[in-house]
């Protein structure tokens, strides 16, 4: 059985599917490896650091979309690229189901087999492959150093003999992956960190790390039986927002990362909260490209506001593409672990498998 990858179209994404660690730990299990040359040439890997673990380079995509039995992604392959697919070839990425609906009803026509890693179960043999965990916790830690960046003070508190500077404070509105790494990151490098969510469980995940919880007062807890957050009242709104007005005063950086499954991200931070931050505050809206948390956040722009500097995230990955490809290579590669069959030297779509048959596009 051949495994193949192609490049990504590198003007939107810059990580890779494959590197020369996991490419050992594939073929180690008994298969083969297959990629276009100049692969990840864009991240200073040369080819020779695959064939040296055993990869074939080819010439083209098109030579390896023809060979391969697996092709792993990172995003959607591109039109051209699904043409030269043969049929019962397995596609393995983020192929992002809701966004790609129609490409998928076409690609499914063709007899190509589809696993989206996105919809893993988050269950603990899960946990290796989990790429919105390895993904989401990059991205969180990422949030903070592009925010002190921007922010012109210093971070840490300094009692220097010309007197003390005071830490920064930093706020984090949504306590899941990328929200945790972000209240850690930021004790790391000094800040006062506190940080807020709808699911009452993340209170003493907050405060392991040393960041304080904020609750919203009398609320509901909106965690599913899953252990994502839902939508919240009007009422849970409201109240939020009375806290906001307290919270947001006293912080010079708030991190957004609040998402809803399947949903917009909620709106927390309207233009009455925003213009309560002081001249020279930060908000980094990690949501932007689910339509934000905070009122002017744009994917990709820095919007100014009364001096307030709203940061809108796009492509966030491209960002540090080596750390993320390193990690979603490994996520990839657990997943494959789980899928081959060395006795059958097979894929094993067996569809008693939660992790199999979550993550399998099946034809609506
Ligand atoms: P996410 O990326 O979907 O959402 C980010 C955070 O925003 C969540 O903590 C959510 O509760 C919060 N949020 C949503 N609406 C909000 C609002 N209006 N105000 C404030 N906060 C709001 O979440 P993520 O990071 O994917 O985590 C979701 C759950 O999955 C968590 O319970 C996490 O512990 C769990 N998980 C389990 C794993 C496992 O393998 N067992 C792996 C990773 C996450």
């Amino acid at each position: 059985m051949i495994i193949g990858s192609t490049k990504e179209d590198l003007s939107q994404e810059k990580r890779v599917s494959l590197t020369p660690e996991t490419a050992k730990n594939i073929i180690g299990l008994g298969l083969k490896l297959c990629i276009e040359k100049n692969y990840a040439s864009h991240l200073g890997i040369k080819d020779e650091e695959f064939e040296k673990e055993g990869v074939e380079i080819k010439n083209s995509s098109q030579e390896v979309l023809t060979t391969c039995n697996l092709l792993i992604k990172v995003n959607f392959p591109s039109e051209e690229e699904i043409k030269n697919l043969k049929e019962n070839t397995i596609l393995l990425g983020m192929l992002n189901p809701s966004l790609n609906a129609k490409k998928i009803s076409e690609i499914l026509k063709k007899n190509i087999k589809l696993f989206s890693l996105e919809l893993l179960p988050r269950i603990t043999r899960a946990q290796s492959m989990d790429v919105l965990s390895s993904q989401s916790n990059l991205a969180g830690y990422r949030a903070v150093i592009d925010s002190v960046f921007e922010f012109e003070k210093a971070f840490p508190m300094m009692m220097t003999a010309a007197g003390t500077v005071p830490a920064a404070k930093v706020l984090v509105i949504g306590a899941g992956v990328a929200g945790l790494q972000a209240v850690a990151t930021a004790k790391r490098l000094g800040a006062i960190v506190s940080a807020t969510d709808v699911r009452s469980a993340s209170k003493e995940q907050v405060e392991s790390l040393g960041g304080k919880f904020l609750s919203v007062d009398q609320a509901e807890d909106a965690e599913t039986s899953g252990g994502y957050a839902k939508e919240v009242s009007e009422d849970y709104k409201n109240k939020q927002a009375e806290m906001m007005q307290e919270a947001l005063k006293k912080n010079d950086i708030v991190i957004c990362t609040a998402l809803i499954p399947g949903k917009p991200a909620p709106r927390i931070l309207t233009e009455q909260l925003v213009k309560l931050m002081r001249p020279g505050s930060i908000i980094y809206d990690l949501a932007a490209e689910q339509g934000g948390n905070s009122a002017h956040s744009e994917p990709g722009k820095i919007n100014v506001v009364n001096n307030i500097k709203i940061i809108g995230v796009k492509n966030l990955m491209n960002r540090l593409p080596l750390t993320a490809s390193s990690l979603y290579a490994k996520n990839l590669f657990s997943f494959i672990r789980n899928l081959y069959s060395r006795e059958k030297k097979d894929f094993n779509i067996n569809f008693d498998d939660e992790i199999i048959n979550k993550t399998f596009i099946k034809e609506n």
